[in-house]
């Protein structure tokens, strides 16, 4: 052999060899063991789209690989403030009955005590490959107490082509958004369908309540809920305004019944064709352009927008896989788990169902970025996503959304005027809170 022949291929070797190491290194192959004995892992899941529908295609696969070990999906309400009452039914019982539970990015704090920590399961480089932020978020005094599965930020959903049709810009600030969603809805209802609106989104008394006011708040420069330091920023003239603005959409370019609307209701209404903007999650996507859609091909998705007092912010969501205490099989549980959260497992879901992966490689996926092109053009969202100062006020976090979503709900309905539920927000908060809290100014 000649020795330039030779050269060539210990080149051709050692790009190939770089080429499976990066791979390695980016998106972690399973490595699975299958764990010993026979087991059943009850997974608690979410069932809002076709979630459960996925997660049980999941389980199948998991079982296909360890044939042992049994695994059953319980399907939990779509309400995520429900879903947390139902969880702490279980977990305050210690019942053994779910081995495995689909946990809210908001919920660590609240539920740490009841859970493992995962850390003995999950190797560095595993772990490594998730949003760092995701990561820290779900360890609580140094104990990993979910894996993330996935994440989520708020979008906004347009019909590309009631755009196009009234010669309308993507909105970028709110005022955009309630003249453009105006004139479609005046429109459309002047063609004949009675049934049209502006724009839909969560609206019910619970946490995805609590998203929505949350991205209000910060696009109108009203501060945050309570801050990473503490400070309680309910109480301010830009909030108010926020709350005024949302109020004035119920029963104008919103239906009255967006008060009662969760995420599943909004899509009902956008994805039937009825709508021309949406706030909802990625999930949406996916659902909006599947087959039997009749707004397939028609959807757009943009940033919430923003205000000239502060910027569009989306709120970040997103769950993690736990497991629990109370589990018998906590080793066969935890292997769950990691299978479900499993960078080939997030693929299939992301291509599926556009839900964003916690693997940071997953992001760079032609296949995945092919299904669902905003996971790129949109990767500054996810990642500047603001969250819900569930760390800061960790097991009281959902005593203060209840009393987030309650007083903003309140302004919605027109039972409270928006300056005085915002007063009497901030004395709940602080009564709350009480201790090493503060409203600004003192
Ligand atoms: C989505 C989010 C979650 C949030 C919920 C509110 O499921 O991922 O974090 O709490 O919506 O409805």
């Amino acid at each position: 052999m000649s020795k330039k022949l030779l050269l060539v291929l210990l080149l051709i070797v050692s790009v190939v060899g770089f080429v499976f190491a990066q791979d390695a290194t980016e998106e972690p192959m399973m490595e699975m063991a299958c764990p010993e004995g026979e087991a059943t892992v009850t997974v608690a899941a979410g069932a809002v789209g076709i979630e459960l529908e996925l997660a049980q295609e999941a389980a199948q696969r998991y079982m296909e690989m360890c044939p042992n070990i049994t695994v059953e999906v319980l399907e939990t309400p779509d309400l995520a403030t429900d879903r947390l009452g139902l969880y702490l039914q279980f977990l305050e019982a210690e019942s053994p009955d779910v081995d495995v539970y689909q946990i809210d990015v908001i919920w660590p704090g609240i539920l740490a005590e009841h859970m493992i920590d995962l850390t003995p399961y999950v190797s560095e480089e595993v772990l490594a490959s998730h949003f760092p932020a995701i990561v820290q978020n779900n360890t609580v005094d140094g104990q990993l107490v979910g894996i993330p599965w996935f994440t989520d930020a708020g979008l906004l959903y347009y019909r590309s082509d009631l755009l196009e049709k009234y010669s309308l810009e993507v909105p970028t600030t709110w005022d955009e958004l309630e003249a453009a969603a105006q004139a479609i809805q005046d429109g459309e209802r002047a063609e004949g369908n009675e049934e049209f609106w502006g724009f839909v989104w969560q609206g019910n008394a619970y946490e995805g309540l609590t998203c929505d006011a949350l991205e209000w708040q910060v696009s109108h420069g009203g501060g945050t809920i309570v801050s990473p330091e503490g400070e309680i920023q309910v109480n301010n003239p830009e909030f108010v305004a926020a709350l005024e603005r949302a109020a004035g959409w119920v029963g104008t370019i919103s239906p009255e019944g967006v008060t009662g609307y969760g995420e599943e209701d909004a899509r009902a209404v956008f994805q039937a064709g009825n709508a021309a903007f949406m706030r909802n999650w990625p999930y949406a996507y996916s659902l909006g352009n599947a087959e039997d859609s009749v707004i397939a091909g028609n959807i757009g998705v943009s940033p919430l927008p923003g205000t000239e007092n502060g910027p569009n912010a989306a709120t970040l969501g997103g769950w993690q896989l736990s497991v629990s205490r109370y589990s018998e099989s906590p080793d066969a549980a935890a292997s769950v788990a990691l299978f479900l959260a499993s960078a080939p497992e997030q693929k299939i879901r992301a291509i599926e169902a556009s839900y964003n992966p916690t693997i940071m490689s997953l992001y760079e996926d032609p296949e995945v970025l092919e299904a669902v092109p905003f996971f790129g053009s949109l990767f500054d969202v996810f990642t500047s996503a603001v969250a819900r100062p569930s760390t800061v006020t960790a097991e009281r976090y959902n005593d203060v959304s209840v009393l987030y979503f309650t007083a903003v709900h309140s302004v919605l309905t027109g039972e409270q005027d928006a300056q005085t539920a915002v007063e009497d927000l901030e004395i709940d908060l602080l009564d709350l809170l009480g201790e090493g809290f503060t409203v600004p100014g003192e």
